[in-house]
């Protein structure tokens, strides 16, 4: 199993849609897919159709109390630790506590066997939340929007990144994702080139397009289900290909 965090702490850079949907798309293909989210927003846990969850099914007693992973939901194909909003108190509750941070990390090589691929959906913040998904990587993905804040973002990642390798020497970023890429805007080019000259790997650009990412939210499943063969969809393979390449996952796309 690789443990893949999707990793932002600028809010609105994509994290939730690329974890659901590149998510999706691995399990599809046949790769057992874990799915993580770490954001008390729940938007993956809702974004996949999922109410009625409660504290103990999400990763509260992982990072409260050092509990093995809770057993996980299966959606769309996919096993999902989903959220809560009562999540966020385990911010307060890790704070302070020696090694709180690192209990994903540890809970997650008790399910090496049972998966192919973890993905785990970051909180938009550097908080406790956000290290514990850190720290559980074996590798990073960062979507980057191809706008100024996506710009913006990038110095303050680099020193986080570099906080967290003094616990995880071996984590790296495996491949940065330029996303809700418009190349009518100039504005787009000429941030997408800033991103081909300083980052490395950097997938295809996910182009921003509305109206199928916004229904298949509201309607709980994952582009794959909402829309097979949309142009979203493609785009997904796209970022699908080039995520599963930098990882060495095998991935094949099912018509
Ligand atoms: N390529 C795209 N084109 C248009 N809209 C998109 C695209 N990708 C994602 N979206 C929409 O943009 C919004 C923000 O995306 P998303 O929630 O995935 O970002 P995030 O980084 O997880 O945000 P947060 O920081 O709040 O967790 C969502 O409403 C999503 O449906
Ligand atoms: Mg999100």
């Amino acid at each position: 199993m690789i443990a893949l965090t999707v990793f932002n702490h600028a809010g609105g850079a994509g994290k939730t849609s690329l974890t659901r949907d590149v998510g999706y798309e691995l399990a599809r293909s046949g790769l057992r897919t874990l799915l993580i989210d770490l954001d008390p927003q729940a938007n993956l846990t809702g974004w996949l159709g999922v109410t009625g969850v409660t504290r103990p099914s999400t990763v509260y007693p992982v990072a409260v109390e050092g509990l093995p992973l809770p057993g996980p939901l299966r959606v769309h194909g996919l096993d999902l630790i989903p959220a809560h909003v009562s999540l966020a108190l385990a911010e307060g509750q890790m704070m302070g506590r020696v090694g709180a941070q690192s209990r994903l990390h540890r809970a997650l090589q008790d399910v090496r066997e049972h998966y192919d691929v973890a993905l785990i959906d970051s909180p938009p913040s550097l908080g406790q939340l956000a290290i514990l998904g850190a720290l559980a990587a074996d590798r990073m993905i960062v979507p980057v929007p191809t706008r100024q804040k996506g710009l913006d973002a990038l110095p303050g990642l680099q020193e986080a990144f570099g906080e967290y390798r003094e616990v995880r020497p071996d984590l790296t970023v495996a491949v940065y994702v330029p996303t809700f890429y418009d190349a009518r805007r100039l504005h787009d080019r000429e941030v997408l080139a800033d991103l081909q000259a300083h980052l490395s790997p950097l997938a295809t650009p996910v182009p921003q397009r509305e109206a199928v990412w916004l229904d298949s939210t509201a309607q709980g499943a994952p582009v794959g289900v909402y829309a097979p063969g949309s142009p979203v969809h493609r785009d997904i393979i796209a970022v699908t290909r080039d995520i599963a390449r930098e990882v060495g996952l095998p991935f094949e796309v099912r018509a």
